[in-house]
């Protein structure tokens, strides 16, 4: 970990919305950068950053950089990483909001991609960030090895696929308008949303060592545990978010889940047990990482802005 983001009040912490700024302003210059390069249709190239550079709060992003630092993993790698998911990410935000999907207008307090361009660009800006994140993960560019490149790819391809975000999207559509059991939910919410985090915190991860050691350590056993169980807090949080604030705080339509009939975890099992329910499994992730030694306070953070965050 950097020295200067060493806290004067307590040396041993650092500071971690220095840590924050420094890494979210590596992120932000990457993705613009990446995105200016190559020969791309104008149109294109204009959904995609519309979305990819909109405001977004760039967990996945940050997640992968605190998996990153916990391991003394390098930043040249770590920055095409968390661009990646963001990349991923995006995709899905886009293709949610379609309205053969969620069917929303605003999206990141601006109107949704399909609302600002047409259907057709946003499903095609959807592929091209999707098939973006393959590209930086295996660009020579980047000093990836070969096995870690792999590994990153082949963890991105599972997280966002069809038994990933992709499959709890297609569990979410067909559990719309029906009461569905308490497990089936935490089935599609892990998948739909858990998938996407888990993959950014095992990639920063995958940084961070060779192949081989990564996948054997116990600091990996601790990290698919937090994973597991922020993934789950984060679409708690959004399902509460979704009717308990509004449309200004989060820039997208509060509301949306009940005018859908969506199965949440508020409808399910209402708003107080479903906070309860966050703040225990915020404190079984913190508990998941105590037995890793290097500086886990970005981790930490993170767990706890998931769970007390207000968009
Ligand atoms: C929203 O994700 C979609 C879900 C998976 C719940 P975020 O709440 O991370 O959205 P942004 O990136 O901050 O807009
Ligand atoms: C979205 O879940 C999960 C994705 C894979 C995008 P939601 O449909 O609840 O996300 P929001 O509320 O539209 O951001
Ligand atoms: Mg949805
Ligand atoms: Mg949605
Ligand atoms: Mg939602």
């Amino acid at each position: 970990m950097p020295t200067n983001f060493v806290s004067a009040a307590s040396p041993r912490k650092i500071d971690i919305q220095a840590w924050q700024v420094d890494r979210l302003a590596m992120l932000e210059a990457f993705l613009k950068r990446t995105l200016d390069e190559s020969e791309v249709p104008e149109r294109l190239r204009e959904a995609m950053g519309y979305s990819l550079l909109s405001a977004g709060k760039r967990i996945r992003g940050l997640l992968v950089y605190a998996t990153g630092d916990a391991l003394a993993a390098p930043l040249d790698l770590l920055t095409p990483t968390a661009a990646a998911l963001e990349c991923i990410h995006a995709y899905s935000l886009i293709h949610d909001d379609l309205p053969a999907m969620d069917d929303d207008d605003l999206r990141r307090g601006k109107p949704s991609n399909h609302i600002e361009f047409d259907e057709a660009t946003a499903i095609l800006a959807g592929d091209a960030l999707l098939t973006l994140a393959f590209e930086l993960i295996s660009s020579t560019e980047h000093p990836f090895k070969a096995e870690q490149s792999v590994r990153i790819m082949q963890q991105l391809a599972v997280s966002a696929g069809r038994s990933g975000m992709v499959g709890g999207q297609m569990l979410d559509i067909q559990a719309t308008g029906k009461q569905v059991s308490l497990e089936h939910l935490q089935s599609i919410h892990s998948a739909k949303t858990g998938a996407l985090i888990k993959a950014s915190v095992l990639c920063g991860a995958y940084c961070g060592a060779d192949a081989n050691t990564a996948s054997s350590g116990s600091a990996l056993t601790a990290l698919n545990l937090y994973a597991d169980n922020i993934g789950l807090a984060f679409q708690i949080m959004d399902d509460i978010l979704d009717e308990t604030s509004d449309t200004k705080t989060l820039g997208k339509q509060a509301g949306a889940d009940r005018a859908l009939d969506k199965s949440t975890y508020p409808q399910l099992l209402g708003l107080q047990e479903s906070r309860a329910l966050a703040e225990k499994l915020l404190q079984e992730a913190l508990e998941s990482i105590e037995p890793i030694s290097d500086n886990t306070d970005p981790l930490k953070h993170l767990a706890e802005r998931v769970v007390t965050r207000v968009y």
